[in-house]
């Protein structure tokens, strides 16, 4: 079996370690195809070296540019590939423009696609995210669903035949650099100048567009921040950088202290270092979730329900609406006692994903 795997940007990159290792087990040939959506450093090659990702075996060095022209891009660059490639399972992942781009060319080959993290739903229509999530599962072939709340969506989008219940790939990972940074494996992590991490503080991070776009907002979010009791390292997507830059915002102000992207396992490290999380990422949600440290979403919904049905994660979506104390108390709450148990699987996804794709009939000889 052949598979193609399509990644652009950096969550998808944390996803693909776990798929690629367990392809590294099998006798499949597993080609990695990097669009370049993201191609700054710290945002894409540290993901290659630090989680033992073979360098793609095709990089189509897309990169920035507004919607239409980034997933135009993607998808005229990748006709090419995937013709010459011939794959038997094309798999795209998550939520990006880079995911709907792969997931419409293999479809418009005839290549049998299949979405890993299936079936997420915000019913928020002005997140990117949303569309091409939505568009993704409802061209794919076969739906590699992370929960069962997932599963559920897509059965109640008439999707359930295509549908498997697979795990969360993010599990794998987390749990296994986990373990690496307590067994010392990985260099502290470098954190924003004037953080302690033997002293409580709270990492943060913000990037989507609903967030950083409206300079009002932006500037009122970081006010929010800034005025918390405790320290806060703030890991600057660039996003977030060319905003408040753009709008003359000063991010390192009052508690903030701001910093760069962390690779994975400086990552994990940061959040087993910190007292709680603050952020509008839904990876980072359910790291925190998983590592045991509790979250406050800057967002009127999540996709990752879990963690809030659970009481690890509290949604805030306007922050600067609150009243300080109430804000400073909801971010720096205690911990839930109750066991949240393990609604994103046991950390052998990337396995099940294997096996349901060897196993697959449906995929090609579907309508
Ligand atoms: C993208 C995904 C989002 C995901 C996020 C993770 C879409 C629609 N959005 O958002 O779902 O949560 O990645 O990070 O696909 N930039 C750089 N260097 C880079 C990449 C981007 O400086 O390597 C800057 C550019 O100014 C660019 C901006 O960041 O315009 C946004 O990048 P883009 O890839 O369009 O979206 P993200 O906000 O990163």
């Amino acid at each position: 079996m052949k598979v193609i795997s399509i990644v652009g940007a950096r969550p998808q990159l944390v996803k693909l370690a776990p798929i690629s290792a367990a392809f590294a087990g099998t006798k499949h040939e597993h080609v990695i195809v990097h669009t370049g959506q993201h191609y700054d450093a710290n945002l894409s090659d540290v993901f290659f070296d630090g989680l033992g990702i073979p360098a793609p075996d095709v990089h189509l060095g897309i990169g920035s540019g507004s919607h239409g022209v980034q997933t135009g891009s993607v998808l005229a660059a990748l006709d090419p590939v995937l013709e010459r490639e011939k794959p038997d399972w094309v798999l795209v992942y998550g939520d990006t423009n880079s995911t709907i781009a792969g997931a419409l060319s293999a479809v418009k080959m005839h290549l049998p696609v299949a979405h890993l993290e299936a079936g997420l739903r915000s019913f928020n229509r002005r997140m990117p995210e949303e569309h091409n999530r939505v568009l993704t599962d409802h061209c794919a072939d076969l739906l590699l669903a992370p929960t069962d709340e997932a599963m559920r969506h897509l059965a109640a989008e008439g999707l359930a035949e295509r549908s498997e219940l697979a795990g969360d790939v993010m599990v794998d990972i987390c749990l296994r650099i986990r373990d690496g940074v307590a067994a010392g494996a990985h260099p502290a992590p470098a954190l924003p100048e004037g953080i302690d991490a033997a002293k409580p503080f709270l990492l943060a991070t913000l990037h989507r567009p609903d967030n950083t776009d409206d300079p009002e907002r932006l500037a009122a979010i970081i006010d929010s921040l800034a005025a918390l009791p405790l320290p806060v390292a703030l890991l600057a997507h660039p996003r977030l950088v060319a905003r408040a830059e753009a709008h003359g915002i000063e991010l390192g102000r009052g508690s903030v202290h701001v910093g760069e992207p962390l690779p994975y396992a400086g990552l994990i490290a940061a959040v087993l270092a910190s007292s709680g999380v603050v952020t509008d990422s839904g990876g980072l949600q359910k790291e925190a979730f998983l590592l045991k440290r509790i979250t406050t979403t800057i967002r009127p919904e999540t996709e990752w329900v879990e963690t809030v049905r659970t009481g690890w994660n509290i949604l805030v979506p306007d922050p600067h609406t609150m009243d300080p104390a109430a804000w400073a108390a909801t971010v720096t709450r205690a911990a839930p006692a109750a066991d949240p148990g393990t609604p994103y699987g046991d950390g052998h996804a990337a396995e099940n994903v294997v096996r349901i794709l060897e196993e697959w009939k449906g995929g090609s000889q579907q309508a």
